[in-house]
């Protein structure tokens, strides 16, 4: 089987399988068994694939046909342009959280040497994405789960984001929250428990722990809001990534906690994705 052929029998086996992207992961999964980029695989498709190029594309159709997801597959996922150790025990990065980098880093651009907290960090794409676009600015992740905490260890090292560390800690006790800091930023659970059956079969791979908050999702807005209030500096902000719908309702809680200035901003697809306040 060439590489081209390879391509249209993936693509059809996806389809079937139900997976919606099926044209763009039968690309990325014949780029990750043959190593080629886009322009290689069009200058090389009637290349032969290899015994173990081949397996290895069977294996990994079987897989996609059970929906485990692709980027645990690979092991790694693109999150704002740079590269992050993926696997079972922590959450995908998502697209849409490029939305809370967008508020963040228009908020930290003109401010010197800025103090970031990134709370619920999993594979660490928040954090060491600000820490890295702001040379000068120094971040502390926490994060509860010792599985998740390991992938954003192993991220700070492969992004060599030395002003970015990791500590393992709860929110509900205030991890991180005995200095003062310039951003606090959170993508926390937000899937309300009663949802659990509407999510994709992929995310059903994810750890429920990363996943999940309370009956009406709203669980984590409330703790952080009240117990890192006062870790912020004067007129530093606190921004979230929130679930659909969920923006009114936190923008409520910030309200009825003394926040000021609140936004929202929107993702790709429409949808309120960031809240974002500042503390007078
Ligand atoms: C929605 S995921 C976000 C991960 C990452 N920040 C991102 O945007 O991809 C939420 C993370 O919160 C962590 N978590 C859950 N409960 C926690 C708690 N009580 N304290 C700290 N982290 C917690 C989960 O392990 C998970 O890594």
């Amino acid at each position: 089987m060439n590489i081209f052929e390879a391509y249209n029998s993936t693509k059809k086996a996806l389809q079937k399988a139900g997976i919606e992207d099926y044209v763009f992961e039968a690309k990325q999964i014949i780029k990750h068994i043959t190593g080629f980029s886009s322009s290689e695989i069009l200058m090389n498709y009637t290349n032969a694939l290899t015994e173990y190029q081949s397996n290895n594309l069977t294996a990994i159709i079987r897989q996609r046909e059970l929906r485990y997801p692709l980027q645990y597959i690979f092991g790694e996922w693109s999150f704002y342009g740079r590269d992050f150790y993926v696997g079972p025990g922590v959450l995908v990065p998502r697209a849409d959280t490029e939305t809370v980098i967008e508020v963040c880093l228009d908020y930290l651009k003109d401010k010197k040497e800025p103090k970031i907290l990134d709370l619920c960090a999993g594979s660490g794409c928040i954090g060491i994405t600000l820490a890295k676009e702001i040379k000068d600015s120094t971040c502390l992740m926490a994060e509860k789960f010792p599985e998740a905490m390991r992938y954003a260890e192993k991220n700070i090292l492969r992004n060599k984001a030395e002003n970015a560390r990791v500590i393992a800690g709860d929110i509900f006790e205030g991890a991180g929250n005995e200095d003062k800091y310039d951003l606090i930023v959170s993508n926390p659970p937000y899937i309300p428990e009663k949802d659990t059956e509407t999510v994709s079969p992929e995310t059903k791979y994810e750890p429920h722990t990363a996943l999940y908050s309370s009956t009406d999702g709203l669980e984590f807005y409330r703790a952080i809001t009240e117990n890192y209030k006062g870790s912020l500096k004067q007129n530093g902000m606190l921004c979230y990534e929130v679930g659909i719908g969920q923006a009114n309702a936190v923008k409520e809680i910030l309200k009825t906690a003394g926040f000021a200035d609140i936004g929202t901003k929107k993702d790709l697809n429409g949808i309120e994705r960031a809240v974002y306040a500042n503390l007078k």
